[in-house]
């Protein structure tokens, strides 16, 4: 595996992988690397010939009082794992060659931007677009592999791409299931500043989506039944449950049919946590 800290670097090494006529895959994240992330490397392996894994933890996509100084940096332990899993580059870049004219954003993610996350986060989505539409530029990928428990920043990943009139040629966006603890909760880096007992705590998120999945009724009987399971722990500040249309990221209207999207936000201690299930109404 080549580790690649400067954008210029990273441009002949991708041509060069091109030339000989590979596929390229491209996974980025903020570092801090799990399972989740690692099944994200699996699913760009089985879709290409080349695969780049981005570290970077983006200052654009933190709020003034968000964990940007403590959120984890761990790349030599991160680069081993990478390095374990066959990725040909990982691309470890400094904030100058990613924002090599300031810190500015570039994309905005309009008004799909402003609700749940972005209404909590204010300015986090136009944070985290810039920074995936500067990463997309340098790497020029065929594809790229988010995970799903970040719905609404993957619906908006998609949108850009579809709204940009092929600035990234014909790059594939992917995807990939959430991939959950043993006692249900979802693989997130920020687990890692979560207490024993606040761990504890967190399992009502998954367990109040599968209870919601498990009603039988409308939205309204399905949401109260998550509401429910949220209630039992008052020290588990909930954020929001919805029940949103995959296809708009709005909440779903009355007679809605198919499959919605479960989404849920929780503070867990000082730990934000979202997750979210896809659910037939
Ligand atoms: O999901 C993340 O880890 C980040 O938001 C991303 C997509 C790498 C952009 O910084």
């Amino acid at each position: 595996m080549q580790i690649i800290t400067s954008a210029e670097s990273l441009a002949p090494v991708v041509s060069n992988a091109r030339q000989h006529g590979k596929s390229v895959s491209f996974v980025p994240t903020m570092g801090a690397l799990h399972d989740g992330h690692m099944s994200l490397v699996r699913i760009a392996h089985e879709q290409s010939d080349f695969v780049v894994v981005s570290i970077f933890v983006n200052p654009l996509q933190f709020g003034a009082n968000e964990d940007f100084e403590e959120y984890p940096r761990t790349l030599q332990e991160d680069a081993e794992k990478l390095s374990a899993a066959n990725v040909d580059v990982l691309f470890a870049p400094d904030v100058k060659d990613v924002y090599p004219h300031g810190n500015q954003i570039t994309q905005h993610a309009g008004s799909v931007g402003e609700t749940f996350e972005g209404k909590i986060r204010p300015g986090h989505f136009d944070g985290m677009l810039t920074v995936v539409a500067r990463l997309f530029d340098l790497v020029r990928p065929d594809i790229s592999v988010f995970g799903n428990k970040d719905a609404q920043q993957l619906f908006l990943i998609r949108q850009m791409v579809e709204n940009s009139n092929h600035r990234w040629n014909a790059m594939q966006v992917v995807g990939a299931p959430i991939i959950r603890e043993e006692d249900g909760l979802a693989m997130s880096s920020r687990n890692r500043y979560l207490s024993e007992t606040e761990r504890e705590l967190a399992q009502r998120i998954s367990r109040a989506l599968r209870a919601a999945e498990a009603t039988q009724g409308d939205a309204e009987a399905r949401l109260t039944a998550a509401e429910q399971v949220m209630a039992t722990a008052p020290a588990v500040r909930l954020d929001y449950v919805a029940l949103i249309n995959p296809a708009t990221f709005e909440p779903i209207e009355a007679g809605f049919v198919g499959r919605a999207l479960l989404i849920i936000a929780a503070q867990v201690g000082g730990t934000r946590l979202i997750d979210n299930l896809s659910i037939s109404i």
